[in-house]
């Protein structure tokens, strides 16, 4: 039985600084954050946009009737999620207005927890071939004004519905898998910013990579020329292409065309969004099925995952037939002409609000957030959250 991606969508909120402009403000050369790193654009989310929000619309763009019905099991990957208890997975139950007969949950390793959803996933749907799992990756990624790791922050999500025999790409059962205990990033419980050692987290991030495909090759017998595609974790575009250079040269020249070729189109979106954590390598996945001419039917894409702490996985799919049918290329295409750019004052200012955490009372009516599902404020120490399309 083939199982994999059905569907997949993603929503970053409305709003975005220009990489130009922070880099005048910050006082670096503009090259350093659009070449040297990689990015052209940041999503910066409004007040009224959290991690379930974000979640809750990414999965509003690709959900029909069905979906609502068959989805039983709701795994939603974060690491910025709003609750140490409750996950943010039932949040976006209740908004959606899902199956009650479902399983909710919340999965946390850094950037790597959507993929151990999707692996999850696939267990499940191998047990109940009818049954359909949504798994969420949703985040908001913040470092803090004035930082070296502030040009790699963003926000967004990514909605896929797993399911039997799927639309999109069927996931091949071989992987390579590894977890070291490494302080490169962390976000303790009582900090909003996360920690990090870069220029080790860069290190590691390849290492890691290398580590994995070496791996994979040796479990799979299979070798770079018979990739159409390379998806990485990208936490900034440039990353992944350095991570891609360090085996380039074990393909043919014809392949290593090919292979930078549709790096550049699985970079586009995430380039204009920034660091999305636990969605970064799906955002990307996204962008090469949408900004690439269709590939053939059977086309391999490999997926590198990376969570930092850290966790790592290369595991791989297999186009299916029309797949370009069943992408949301146009939702995607006008959620980004709809956005719009923040001065920097505003972008600090905003990165400065945050909810109250002294029990007090907050309502956060008046703002231009066009996003279907919002948090509109805060009472008795809950969210209160509107689905403006129920
Ligand atoms: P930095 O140290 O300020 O930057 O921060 P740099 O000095 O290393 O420069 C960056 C690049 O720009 C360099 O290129 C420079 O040469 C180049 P490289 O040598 O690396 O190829 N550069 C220029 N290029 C053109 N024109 C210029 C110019 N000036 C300089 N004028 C760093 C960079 C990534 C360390 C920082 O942004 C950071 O700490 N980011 C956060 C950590 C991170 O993203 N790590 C990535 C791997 S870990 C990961 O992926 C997991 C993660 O997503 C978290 C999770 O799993 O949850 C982060």
């Amino acid at each position: 039985m083939k199982i994999g991606i059905d569907k997949i969508g993603f929503y970053a909120p409305h709003l975005y600084v220009d990489m130009n402009k922070l880099a005048a403000a910050r006082n670096v050369e503009p090259e350093k954050f659009t070449i040297g790193i990689g990015q052209e654009k940041m999503a910066v989310a409004p007040i009224t946009q959290d991690p379930v929000t974000l979640a809750a619309n990414a999965a509003l763009i690709i959900l029909d009737e069905e979906d609502r019905a068959k989805i039983d099991f709701v795994i939603f990957g974060t690491e910025s999620g709003i609750d140490n208890s409750k996950s943010g997975a039932v949040y976006v139950h209740r908004l959606l207005g899902l199956n009650p007969n479902a399983r909710s949950v919340e999965v946390k390793q850094a950037c790597y927890g959507a993929t151990a959803g999707i692996q999850m996933a696939k267990g499940h749907i191998a047990l109940n071939p009818d049954s359909r799992v949504l798994v969420l990756a949703s985040d908001i990624a913040r470092y803090g004004l004035n930082t070296a790791g502030e040009a790699t922050q963003g926000a967004g999500a990514v909605a896929m519905v797993i399911s039997a025999d799927p639309k999109i790409l069927a996931l091949e059962d071989q992987s390579a898998y590894l977890t070291a205990d490494i302080m490169d990033f962390w976000r303790p419980i009582y900090s909003d910013f996360a920690f990090v050692d870069g220029k080790f987290s860069n290190e590691q991030y390849v290492l890691f990579f290398k580590t994995v495909w070496e791996q994979y090759k040796t479990k799979t017998n299979l070798g770079l020329n018979d990739f159409e595609a390379i998806c990485f974790h990208l936490p900034y575009t440039k990353i992944g292409l350095k991570a891609l250079r360090t085996i380039l040269e074990e393909a043919s020249e014809e392949s290593q065309e090919r292979l930078l070729a549709n790096y550049q189109s699985s970079t586009l979106y995430n380039r204009n969004v920034g660091n999305i954590y636990t969605g970064s390598l799906y955002l990307s996945l996204v962008s090469l099925l949408e900004q690439s001419e269709q590939f053939k039917s059977g086309s391999r894409i490999g997926l590198f995952s990376y969570g930092s702490g850290a966790v790592g996985e290369f595991f791989t799919g297999i186009l299916q037939p029309n797949y370009q049918e069943y992408l949301y290329s146009e939702k995607h295409a006008e959620l980004f002409a709809s956005r719009t750019e923040v001065s920097i004052e505003e972008y600090e200012k905003m990165f400065q609000q945050t909810v109250p955490v002294d029990g007090s009372t907050a309502v956060f009516g008046s703002t231009n957030d066009p996003a279907p599902i919002q948090l509109k404020g805060i009472k008795d120490n809950m969210r209160q959250y509107e689905n403006k399309t129920n």
